[in-house]
């Protein structure tokens, strides 16, 4: 892909005003064919990127500096979206096809990070290298709070569909509290308009995604809620308990949350 072709995705992927900043945080990026072949301990970075998303590889903290680029090129590419399209054709078929209680307690659950909405302009940052360099805390936050983060189009497509069949819609993150109002204005701004619940992390709860995950879902079940569908870019945000009746996986080659 060429930096035109580069440009114009970034263009549409970045809903307003910020595309003009984009390029300068990837003007370090070299695209380059090879990248995939790009070996780390033996395996080609597409290779590492499979075991990834299958969950084969777990608790890595740093893409290898090798498949940087590779990384890059994959997220800020169309392959990363057409990924993502297709995860939410699926998602789709399956949500058209099940019937609906019609007493308003089927309900599908969202992950917001990398499922409904993108890091990529912070990702792209020479600074993170898409998760080549150690996460910092204190600039992810500072990003999160200038809620700006794109939307994902695939996701907003399904989720236009699954309001539109009646599903109540719960997004489920372990975002902290003190992130909430600008979290909703994020979402508002991109398109998402309407949830039953937004739930997000106390700010002193310490416990795994997994745990905390499981818990909310735990306690929406016993509200009498019915998880028909779970969609996120973790595993940690499909098991564990209550997962739902069907888990959608989107990628997310960039960090691991355990
Ligand atoms: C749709 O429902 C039919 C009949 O219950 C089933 O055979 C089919 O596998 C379902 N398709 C999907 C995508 O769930
Ligand atoms: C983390 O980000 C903050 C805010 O941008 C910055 O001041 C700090 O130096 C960064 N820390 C490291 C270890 O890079
Ligand atoms: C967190 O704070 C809330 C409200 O102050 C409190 O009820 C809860 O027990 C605290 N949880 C932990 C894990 O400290
Ligand atoms: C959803 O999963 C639950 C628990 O496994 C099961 O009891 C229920 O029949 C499933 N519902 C549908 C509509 O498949
Ligand atoms: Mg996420």
């Amino acid at each position: 892909m060429g930096g035109v072709a580069l440009l114009i995705f970034l263009a549409t992927i970045v809903a307003s005003s910020h595309a003009e900043e984009i390029p300068q945080q990837i003007h370090h990026l070299r695209l380059y064919t090879g990248a995939a072949g790009s070996k780390i301990a033996g395996l080609s970075c597409l290779s590492w990127r499979f075991a990834v998303e299958t969950d084969n590889l777990r608790d890595w903290s740093l893409v290898p500096e090798e498949c940087e680029a590779y990384v890059g090129h994959y997220m800020l590419g169309k392959q990363y979206r057409k990924d993502c399209d297709a995860v939410a054709y699926a998602a789709i078929e399956y949500a058209e096809n099940f019937t609906l209680a019609g007493d308003g307690l089927d309900i599908w659950v969202f992950d917001i990070d990398e499922t409904t909405l993108s890091n990529m302009p912070y990702y792209a940052r020479p600074e993170v290298a898409f998760g080549a360099k150690p996460y910092n805390n204190t600039a992810f936050n500072a990003w999160v709070a200038e809620g700006k983060a794109p939307v994902i189009p695939g996701s907003l497509m399904l989720y236009n569909k699954l309001l539109s069949l009646g599903f109540k819609i719960v997004f489920l993150s372990g975002t902290r509290e003190t992130y909430r109002e600008v979290r909703i204005s994020n979402l508002k701004k991109v398109g998402y308009h309407a949830w039953e619940k937004l739930i997000l992390k106390p700010d002193n709860d310490s416990s795994t995604a997994v745990v905390y995950k499981s818990s909310r879902r735990a306690e929406l079940e016993a509200a009498g809620y019915r998880i028909i569908g779970n969609m996120g870019d973790q595993w940690s945000d499909l098991l564990g308990t209550n997962v739902g009746n069907r888990t959608f996986k989107v990628p997310d080659p960039m960090y691991y949350i355990g």
